[in-house]
């Protein structure tokens, strides 16, 4: 795993947003996978950014987010689908078509996961899965507890998971308690993982995902799994791990 840290969060954002670039400037038909949540939101606005000073061509990309609440609609303000669209999509050349999300208003969300695989694989599978780190650990939404080779399905929504989240829901707003996820040995599948965590509240979730024991109560462990997994922190997030410079190693 490779470990790269910086300072602060807007520089361990620059560092991610570089490498999603080259990733789509060395093979402009990517496949990637996105997240959601607080952590991506600095990544999405420099990408934005850059894209407005014309870098970046989205023309050719796939995309596959990681995951969606269940009972949503994709124009709930508290979805996804809305979130990737105000974010990042409606700003640059990305074909809507072409940028996939399981679909949380599905009648049938074991179905909907399943297709959703099927999706992932006829695309030929992920070429780089950008990812946050729960609090707990999880990544996208797979709780710990989740096997190592899940594959994309409903999931249950931990308590932790639930009040993280409660700050995304407008007051009065049900916040669902499932969701749809792509499993932990489906993102292990993607050819290239990058994780980006910052903030002292991820400080635990990075230490026992990187330094810890594998384990099924770790989500993030399952990391070390992966032959090409890069982990992005600032110093905050970084600092249960006993390397707190900034700095570059591969383990
Ligand atoms: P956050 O969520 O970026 O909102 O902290 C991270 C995650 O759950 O993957």
């Amino acid at each position: 795993m490779k470990i790269i840290i910086k300072d602060t969060a807007a520089e361990a954002s620059a560092a991610v947003t570089e490498i999603l670039l080259q990733q789509i400037a060395e093979k402009p038909a990517s496949v990637l996978g996105l997240p959601t949540g607080g952590t991506p939101l600095a990544v999405y606005a420099r990408l934005r950014e850059e894209f407005a000073k014309g870098r970046g061509s989205y023309g050719s990309i796939t995309t596959f987010n990681v995951d969606e609440y269940i009972g949503l609609s994709l124009h709930d303000p508290a979805s996804y689908a809305r979130y990737m669209r105000e974010n990042l999509f409606e700003h640059v050349n990305v074909k809507a078509s072409r940028t996939n999300i399981p679909d949380g208003s599905a009648s049938d969300p074991d179905a909907e996961a399943k297709r959703y695989e099927g999706l992932i694989a006829a695309c030929g599978g992920i070429d780089l899965m950008l990812l946050g780190l729960g609090r707990n650990a999880h990544i996208g939404f797979n709780e710990p507890g989740s096997l190592h080779h899940s594959r994309t399905r409903r999931v249950a929504l931990t308590e932790s998971t639930l009040e993280a989240n409660s700050a995304y829901f407008a007051s009065g707003a049900v916040q669902p308690t499932h969701a749809i996820t792509m499993g932990i040995g489906t993102i292990l599948q993607c050819r290239r993982i990058v994780v980006l965590a910052t903030g002292p509240e991820k400080a635990e979730a990075v230490a026992s995902s990187v330094d810890g024991v594998v384990s099924e109560a770790v989500p993030g462990s399952a990391l070390s799994h992966h032959p090409d997994t890069t982990i992005v922190l600032d110093k905050a997030a970084a600092r249960n791990l006993g390397i707190a410079q900034p700095m570059e190693l591969r383990a």
